[in-house]
């Protein structure tokens, strides 16, 4: 072991405060509000009046060299680890109590010492913890690593922690693949979240070409780095701590942080259960503003295909008693087909103006929905411009070109100009950069006076965020280093759009929602939707995943989400397979919708012309119909959940079981199979084909009431109960039944006996 080498000034602090000498073990500063470090022997203790909250054994700080390799095209990023020359050793040369303007009562604990045995040179670090005055019931901390003077590039931090066998971890964001996440390193780093995800064959088919399309279990549009517990453990890195990072919970006693950079911040806390877990944590991320009302009335249809298109769908189902919210026309921009197999496949126009052709009377079309049947128009926004020189039908400006001009796109130092985005054949975009202030107040006007204020629009679906480049050729207006910035972006796209529709004062009217976040986005969207699902049962991207990334998001602090009805991507291949939606699919799509979500949207797909749609035929019109009017019935018991427990707590309203019963194995288990809506309500969707039973796990000892048939189960076992379409297993839970629960049992009554087929 070599020798510690101790900075002069730590030596003065260490002169100057109340410090312990290294040798003094057993020894306890106070951090203020009840919490208390120790140290003992080989550990270092986090204490609050009663137990143990938190513990590390030494070393419990390292450090590496070597470039993590970070490949891909089109969001699509494979990240490989390389960690060089790992320090082996940590020795603590000092504790002391020293000033701190955050803490509670101005001054922090802070450990300081070597790294040692790391290659050719040792590093030396600060570990500084205190509980801070705004958020006095957890503790904060900064690390900071220093490396030698010579030698190479140390790259990254790790901070190793005890972790119980049986912890079972929740959160990290849109995690779709796994009910516990104990067990697995977690990448944190936003980017596609690929096409199957590990489904087979369409993983390996997309993986196949080395562009990384099919993603794996770990790729998601979201990933955040907080998590709670089911020991009611709850941890986060803060804010502007945005690095490529990897929470590894591989080893059974261990949680390791692999943080890339050198100096990061976070904070740490132990609650009563895990809602107030969730609580704690939505009181430094923030909680989602709230949802517009007029999302309770009725379906949100998503159509394209231009204004006489529409208008037919939306009068067609009003004559079919299905209740509309709103109509979601992503195509308003303009449509451009791209080469595919089989079939072209349709993809947007990314030039945010109204297509001429499409819709040629937009304003008017838009307040003509609204005026005469009530139905609000929302849109599509995304975080690129797209060169629409070659448009067939024409543009207005070319937001693009002007904004290549003006270097107002992330750019590149190799060609200096626009880093290209390429979205397939014909399609050359650049991605906005919200680093600088001149975009800011450029894309600002450009959303008043062609988004906003053109039309009476409520809102749009805010797409992407993912996809900025990486590379060292990447050059943003006001950083330097884009791999440290890419996390970011997500969080600057929602508070961007965000502040937009409040300096318009549309807060209560608009409803924007996005598929990306980062830490403390959610304070900043009012609607969290879960991507790109493929038009399929599968579980890491398929119907199935929707309920684990609710689950996820919801312990993330994301109350208020929904999905595509139907899902979204379609498949063709020449290699034997496809992906279409069955109507079947599309059917129990909207039962889960119905029961699970705060809003209530379908999608038709990327390749519409294949898929199963809910205009198709009136007999897939009267299923999403009747699935609209469930989701309406449950309006006002979503809306009082909504208004209490999310807004307030930064509870979900979809909360997995295990939330409610942490000490039940059982529970732990589930990913998709059930979730409760609210306290009320218990809900086994059908997730599967040609599925008419469900064996449904009750958890706990309270009584659960089987909604359609009145029958009474006992927690603690598994049931079956008949699932006939339209019918997802729902159970009233105890004697907990809200008067807000009336309407959705009168349409239970209503609809007993209707009997929907599925051609
Ligand atoms: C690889 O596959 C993806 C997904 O199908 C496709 O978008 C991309 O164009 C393919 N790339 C090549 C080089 O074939
Ligand atoms: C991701 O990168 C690793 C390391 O370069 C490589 O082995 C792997 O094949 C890549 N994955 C895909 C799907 O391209
Ligand atoms: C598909 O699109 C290409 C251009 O992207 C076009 O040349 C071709 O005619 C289209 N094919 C069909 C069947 O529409
Ligand atoms: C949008 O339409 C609603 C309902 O017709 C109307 O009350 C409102 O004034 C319109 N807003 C604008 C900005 O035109
Ligand atoms: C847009 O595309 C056209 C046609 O490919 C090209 O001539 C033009 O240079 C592009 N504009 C910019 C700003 O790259
Ligand atoms: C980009 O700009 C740099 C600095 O102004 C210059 O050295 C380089 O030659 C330019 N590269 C290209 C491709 O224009
Ligand atoms: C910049 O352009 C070069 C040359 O086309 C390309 O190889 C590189 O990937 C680009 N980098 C970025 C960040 O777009
Ligand atoms: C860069 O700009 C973003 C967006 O305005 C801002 O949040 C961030 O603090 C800025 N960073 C620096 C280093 O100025
Ligand atoms: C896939 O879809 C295409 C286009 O609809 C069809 O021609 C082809 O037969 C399908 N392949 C399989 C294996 O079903
Ligand atoms: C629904 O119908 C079944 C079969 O007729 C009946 O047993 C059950 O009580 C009905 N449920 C409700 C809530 O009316």
């Amino acid at each position: 072991m070599k020798t510690a080498i101790l900075l002069p000034l730590l030596h003065a602090l260490s002169l100057l405060s109340e410090a312990a000498a290294y040798s003094n073990h057993d020894e306890t500063w106070a951090l203020g509000n009840g919490y208390s470090l120790q140290r003992s022997a080989e550990k270092i203790l986090i204490a609050d009046q009663k137990d143990v909250i938190w513990s590390a054994a030494l070393p419990f700080l390292s450090a590496s060299a070597g470039q993590d390799q970070i490949s891909g095209t089109s969001g699509a990023f494979n990240i490989t680890k390389v960690d060089e020359a790992i320090c082996q050793e940590q020795d603590i040369s000092s504790i002391s109590k020293t000033q701190w303007d955050e803490a509670v009562n101005g001054a922090a604990v802070q450990l300081a010492g070597s790294l040692l045995d790391c290659g050719d040179e040792d590093m030396t670090y600060i570990a500084t913890f205190w509980v801070p005055e705004d958020l006095s019931d957890r503790i904060a901390f900064d690390i900071k690593v220093s490396s030698g003077s010579s030698g190479r590039t140390y790259q990254r931090v790790y901070l190793t922690f005890d972790s119980n066998a049986d912890e079972d971890i929740y959160g990290l964001g849109a995690q779709a693949s796994f009910a516990s996440l104990k067990g697995q390193d977690v990448p944190v780093f936003t980017r596609e979240q690929g096409v199957g995800r590990g489904d087979m064959p369409v993983t390996q088919y997309e993986n196949a070409n080395g562009t990384f399309a099919g993603g794996n279990r770990f790729t998601t549009y979201t990933s955040i780095p907080s998590y709670v517990s089911t020991d009611s453990n709850g941890f986060y890195l803060s804010l502007d701590s945005t690095a490529l990072t990897f929470l590894d919970f591989t080893k059974s006693d261990t949680t390791t942080v692999r943080y890339g950079a050198l100096n990061f911040r976070g904070a740490l806390f132990r609650a009563s259960n895990m809602f107030e877990a969730v609580e704690r944590l939505t009181a430094y991320t923030g909680r989602m503003p709230a949802l517009p009302s007029w999302v309770d009335e009725g379906a949100v249809l998503g159509v394209q295909g231009g204004q006489r298109k529409v208008s037919n769908i939306v009068q067609e189902g009003l004559d079919l008693e299905c209740p509309i919210a709103a109509v979601w026309l992503q195509d308003w921009s303009g449509t451009h087909a791209q080469e595919g197999p089989y079939i072209n496949v349709s993809r947007l126009w990314w030039n945010w103006e109204n297509d001429e052709v499409l819709y040629p009377e937009w304003p008017a079309f838009v307040q003509g929905l609204r005026s005469q049947h009530g139905v609000r128009t929302l849109s599509y926004i995304n975080t690129f411009l797209a060169n629409v020189s070659t448009k067939p039908d024409g543009f207005r400006r070319n937001l693009y070109a002007e904004a290549d001009r003006l270097h107002y796109t992330v750019q590149n130092t190799t060609t200096n100009s626009t880093a290209i985005i390429s979205s397939g054949p014909g399609l050359d975009a650049g991605i906005i950069d919200l680093t600088n202030p001149g975009l800011r107040s450029w894309f600002g006007e450009v959303m008043r006076s062609q988004v906003w204020n053109f039309a009476n629009i409520s809102g749009f679906m805010s797409d992407f965020g993912e996809y900025t480049p990486v590379t060292p050729d990447t050059s943003l207006y006001n950083t330097s280093d884009a791999l440290f910035f890419h996390n970011s972006y997500p969080y600057l796209w929602a508070q961007y759009q965000r502040q937009l529709v409040e300096s318009l004062d549309l807060q209560d009217e608009a409803l924007l929602f996005h598929r990306s976040a980062s830490m403390n986005s959610n304070r900043y969207m009012n609607l969290f939707w879960v991507g790109d699902q493929n038009v399929d049962w599968g579980l890491n991207d398929g119907i199935k995943s929707v309920v684990t990334i609710m689950t996820h998001m919801g312990l993330s602090g994301y109350s208020q989400q929904h999905s595509d009805i139907g899902g979204y991507t379609t498949v063709l291949t020449y290699s034997g397979f496809n992906i279409t939606r069955s109507p079947e699919l599309l059917g129990r799509w909207g039962e889960l919708a119905a029961v699970s979500s705060a809003v209530f949207r379908s999608h038709e797909g990327n390749i519409p012309e294949v898929n199963a749609q809910f205009y198709s035929n009136a007999g897939t019109y009267g299923y999403y119909a009747y699935n609209a009017r469930m989701f309406v019935s449950l309006a006002p018991y979503r809306r009082k959940i909504l208004e209490t427990e999310c807004a307030t707590r930064g509870w979900p309203l979809l909360r997995p079981p295990v939330m409610y019963h942490t000490d039940d194995a059982e529970a732990r288990k589930i990913n998709y199979q059930s979730f409760y809506l609210g306290p009320s309500l218990y809900v086994a969707p059908v997730l599967d084909p040609h599925t008419f039973e469900l064996e449904v796990y009750l958890p706990g000892r309270c009584e659960f009431t089987h909604v359609w048939t009145g029958m009474r189960y006992h927690g603690g076992q598994r049931v079956r109960v008949g699932t006939p379409y339209g019918k997802p297993a729902v159970f009233l839970v105890g004697g907990n039944e809200m008067p807000e629960l009336e309407s959705f049992l009168q349409f239970v009554k209503r609809e007993n006996g209707t009997s929907i087929d599925v051609a």
